[in-house]
């Protein structure tokens, strides 16, 4: 694969880590994450499906922001939306009509839904919920399945606990998907307590059957409430959600990234009786009601509702993983790279190999990718503006790649000759 200058990204890197700790506001987006110096690390522009780094080379986006663009960038609705709303104004003095109108569109469409409030980030409403749930029980453990932001109730449950609160760690612990024994466990061990499950409904394995249906009752049995973090899956699985496709419906739920096509905007939605203790808890923010947020939230539902949004991601997806699946096995990679999860969200996993780590293998499949014009991080973020032409971008990536860490696995030690540092991960969640 021929080589890539990376020089205006490294020397932007040099630049904001004067400046900026990480170099960057996400540590899935930070050169950490990415193979050193062979990597952009700063994108210029974005379109459809595709994206600009500031050395001018152009990719097929597979990361998309980490999940909020959903239709894909600069799609003409949701900008028209966030234009019109910018001629009126952006923060204002009182609430606006916006917040009810989206609220009310949120109700019908997401099952568990009755009442909704705004924040800017998926923690926001994660961590609305928690409170809430512990507001509503007057419990205070909390049992966690995935991923559920950076607030200290879920970090402190994390390797990633620094700064955290001994006593705060203590309040959330955490179990494994599919595994009910664990989770009747956890319950016995901190009988009375809990206050609420909160769980990625689903993220890299399928719910096995009844597994979502018996972690509510049990929450239910042991008065604690069902929380379902929907940050992901939300407008992706379904519009209404993983609830919807499951046909599961709990207590409350947190929606986030996508709903606005990349503007800051989450939700916590949920039964009206435990929502209306919001009056009572302390959740409020400046920026809560935001308006071209709000906006860009109305103009990305009503899109989703006129146009097949989903049922495209769930296609494109589906021709990607089963495209690269037949790649991966005619390379002989089968046993170290997997495709998980569902269409819309295909998660990558890398197994080690007799010849080099996991980690090693990641590195090297990600660097070809980039060089191959793909920008990806370890799943297919799928986007409704993805073309065919995209994908067979992202195959023909794939087949360079694939045959560039087949031949590096020939011989032992990639670890070794990989040149870079394998890239770890920040802490291993799914
Ligand atoms: C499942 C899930 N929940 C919550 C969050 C936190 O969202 P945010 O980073 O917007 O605060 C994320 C972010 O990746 C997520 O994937």
């Amino acid at each position: 694969m021929s080589a890539r200058s990376y020089a205006k990204s490294n020397e932007a890197l040099q630049r904001a880590l004067k400046t900026i700790p990480l170099g960057s506001q996400t540590f899935s987006k930070s050169h950490q994450q990415f193979p050193q110096g062979a990597a952009p690390l700063f994108l210029d522009r974005g379109r459809g499906g595709r994206v600009w780094d500031i050395d001018g080379h152009e990719y097929v986006d597979l990361i998309c922001g980490l999940l909020p663009v959903l239709l894909g960038y600069q799609d003409k609705d949701v900008d028209e939306a966030i234009i019109a709303q910018l001629g009126k104004g952006i923060s204002f003095s009182l609430s606006t009509t916006l917040e009810f109108k989206l609220s009310e569109m949120l109700v019908d469409l997401i099952p568990c839904a009755e009442m909704v409030r705004y924040g800017k980030n998926g923690t926001d409403a994660t961590s609305g919920a928690v409170r809430l749930a512990r507001g509503f029980t007057g419990k205070d453990h909390i049992i966690a399945l995935g991923y559920h932001g950076w607030q200290d109730w879920y970090i402190g449950a994390t390797i990633k606990n620094l700064g955290i609160p001994k006593s705060t760690c203590a309040l959330t612990t955490k179990v494994a998907y599919n595994d009910l024994d664990a989770l009747r466990a956890e319950f016995k061990k901190f009988e009375g307590d809990v206050a609420a499950v909160i769980m990625e409904p689903m993220n890299t394995t399928d719910p096995q059957e009844g597994y979502l249906e018996a972690v509510k009752a049990m929450a239910h049995e042991n008065g604690a409430l069902l929380i379902f973090d929907e940050v992901i899956t939300g407008f992706r699985f379904a519009n209404g959600g993983a609830q919807v496709l499951f046909g599961v419906t709990p207590d409350l739920a947190a929606f986030g990234k996508a709903m606005g096509n990349g503007m800051p905007i989450s939700a916590l939605v949920g039964r009206a009786d435990v929502m209306s203790l919001m009056d009572r808890i302390f959740y409020s923010s400046t920026f809560g009601g935001e308006a071209l947020s709000l906006a860009a939230s109305i103009a990305v539902i009503e899109k989703m509702q006129r146009e097949p949004v989903v049922e495209t991601l769930w296609k494109t997806g589906s021709w990607l993983a089963e495209e690269t699946l037949k790649k991966i096995a005619e390379a002989g990679l089968a046993q170290n790279i997997t495709l998980c999860g569902k269409a819309p969200w295909k998660i990558l996993q890398f197994a080690d190999h007799a010849h080099g780590s996991k980690e090693a293998i990641k590195t090297l499949f990600l660097k070809e990718m980039l060089a191959g014009g793909v920008l990806l991080a370890g799943s297919h973020n799928i986007c409704y503006a993805h073309t065919k032409a995209d994908m067979d971008h992202v195959l023909k990536a794939y087949t360079d790649a694939l045959a560039v860490v087949k031949a590096a696995l020939e011989k032992p030690g990639l670890d070794e000759r990989l040149g870079i540092p394998p890239i770890h991960p920040v802490f291993s969640v799914r």
